[in-house]
């Protein structure tokens, strides 16, 4: 078990185009996944779309089509959106396919034959917006009298027979859970919030709709369709071929070791969803963790305000490796953060451009002038070559305990400090001076920074695959000695390389 890695995403809501938060909670999955294979995983990344529900419902009516072709239109936004960030999911889940229905009705199944679902009646309030049911208490009134829920959706009142999930019964077995598992709801803040949440008590959950039809039939009463959060968070487990539980996928990758989460959405995945799975016999994942927030330039992003975040304008403008950095630098993952052009230039040019793109940049060009475009045969070493050489090395530890933690900036930050070592190792040492003076040391020193850049570009693929690719195609590192267990190798004296062109472009404010 221990070499796989199944990690998820939400899957998205399809009323609506795909803006930065989408793309930010799929990215991390993304660099997670990436790191992962090079690290030697067999890794199962899922991302996919939510397809049914009174939303969704709404939004194909106001569009004037059929939900099915509403979703089939919008559903291709997200896949071509994940092809352009170049994600490299290993599916797509969409929760109108077949395989989905299946899985959602067995889950059901279970669930009933368990006991833990039984008939009764709904009325209290329920917001459309977030597809949730919410308790008078929770509730606030807005200037034209209407209530307001948490999250700022307005809450219509609802009455109808409605099937209900045993959720009180399980506060118990849920505080144990996260007491058994401290590392289950990440970050810590969240899990308190979690925890207090649950120790404050449940009440049975609503789990089936008649108001409308938009859904999955609730089997054996088809007067009722499955409430959409149970539906959805089915897919993680539709995805590894449940119903088979034995076979397949599910007996290789569940339980999931991520279910990488947006802040609003942590309740239905740290409570209700280990709920149903422990309720159907079935093991909660590892971990859910909860990200947060982007503003844009200090502001809420809303439709209303008109300053959604478009991930493709963003990334026409800026790049996509630059764009793909920023996101994962720029905010300690798990809190909020603000997008701001300022921000975004600053780290491009000042940590793309000028710390890496500029150290890269000046090695190789030194090499191709300097060693006829071979890599260099290194003399004895130095206290500072085996210093810096021994920072570069300790980076793969350093990393992995990061990447373990989805504590990306971090990692980021591990990196960063090699790339400003080797950046104030070449002043310190002047190899442009030693070309003269002392040629053969002047090898060695363009030797360990061109092993040290190999290093640096193995370690920077999950985040930036582009550029890292192209540095070490400049490096003349094959496909099969890119990988975390490659780093340990050494750069090949003679070894040809390509001719340097610069990867990190600046931004120029008139561009
Ligand atoms: N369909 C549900 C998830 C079901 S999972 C079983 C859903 N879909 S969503 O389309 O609304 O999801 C949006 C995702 O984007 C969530 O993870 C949410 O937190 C994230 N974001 C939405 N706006 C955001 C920002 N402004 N910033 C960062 N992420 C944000 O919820």
């Amino acid at each position: 078990m221990s070499n796989r890695y199944y990690v998820t995403t939400p899957i998205y809501y399809v009323n609506d185009a795909p803006h930065i938060g989408h793309a930010y909670t799929t990215l991390a999955c993304d660099v997670l996944a990436r790191f992962k294979r090079l690290d030697g995983y067999d890794v199962k990344f899922l991302t996919g779309t939510d397809e049914h529900g009174q939303k969704v419902e709404k939004s194909a009516l106001a569009a004037g089509i059929e939900p099915q072709q509403f979703t089939d239109n919008v559903s291709k936004n997200f896949r071509d959106l994940a092809d352009f960030m170049n994600y490299t999911h290993d599916d797509f889940i969409r929760t109108t396919e077949p395989r989905h229905k299946a899985a959602c009705q067995a889950i059901w199944k279970r669930l009933f034959d368990a006991s833990e679902i039984y008939l009764g009646s709904y009325a209290g309030w329920y917001a459309v917006r977030d597809e949730a049911f919410y308790n008078e208490g929770e509730l606030t009134k807005g200037p034209d009298g209407k209530r307001i829920a948490p999250s700022g959706a307005e809450v219509e009142w609802i009455e109808e027979p409605s099937y209900f999930f045993r959720l009180s019964a399980w506060e118990d077995r849920l505080l144990k859970f996260y007491d058994d598992n401290p590392d289950f709801i990440m970050p810590r803040t969240r899990r308190n919030e979690v925890v207090s949440f649950v120790k404050g008590g449940l009440q049975d959950l609503s789990v089936s709709r008649t108001a409308f039809k938009w859904g999955v039939p609730v089997p054996d009463d088809d007067a009722h369709i499955v409430y959409v959060w149970l539906d959805a968070l089915t897919n993680y487990i539709t995805a590894v071929g449940f119903p088979e539980t034995e076979v397949d996928d599910y007996a290789r990758y569940w339980p999931a070791n991520l279910h990488m989460v947006g802040k609003d959405i942590l309740r239905f995945h740290a409570v209700y969803w280990p709920a149903f799975l422990m309720a159907a016999g079935l093991e909660p994942p590892k971990r859910v963790f909860a990200h947060g927030w982007w503003t844009n330039e200090g502001q809420k992003i809303s439709k209303s305000l008109g300053n959604v975040i478009d991930p493709i304008e963003l990334v026409n403008k800026y790049g996509l490796d630059q764009v793909r950095y920023f996101l994962l630098r720029e905010v300690p993952f798990g809190n909020d953060g603000d997008f701001s052009h300022q921000a975004m230039v600053n780290r491009m040019n000042g940590e793309l451009a000028n710390d890496y793109g500029n150290l890269a940049q000046r090695v190789l060009a030194m090499i191709a002038k300097n060693c006829e475009g071979q890599v260099p045969a290194p003399g004895p070493f130095t206290a500072d070559d085996d210093n810096l050489l021994a920072q570069a090395s300790a980076l793969e530890g350093a990393l992995r305990e990061r990447m373990e933690v989805q504590a990306f900036h971090e990692a980021l930050e591990a990196i960063w400090t090699v790339v400003r070592a080797a950046n104030a190792y070449v002043d310190a040492q002047a190899p442009w001076k030693l070309r003269k003076e002392d040629p053969p040391r002047m090898a060695t020193v363009l030797y360990v920074l061109a092993d040290t850049i190999r290093q640096l570009a193995i370690l920077t693929q999950p985040f930036m695959p582009d550029a890292s690719a192209k540095l070490l195609d400049q490096l003349g590192i094959g496909d099969e000695q890119r990988a975390i267990a490659s780093l340990s190798l050494r750069l090949t004296p003679g070894s040809v390389l390509q001719a340097p062109e610069g990867v990190f472009p600046r931004f120029q404010e008139d561009d």
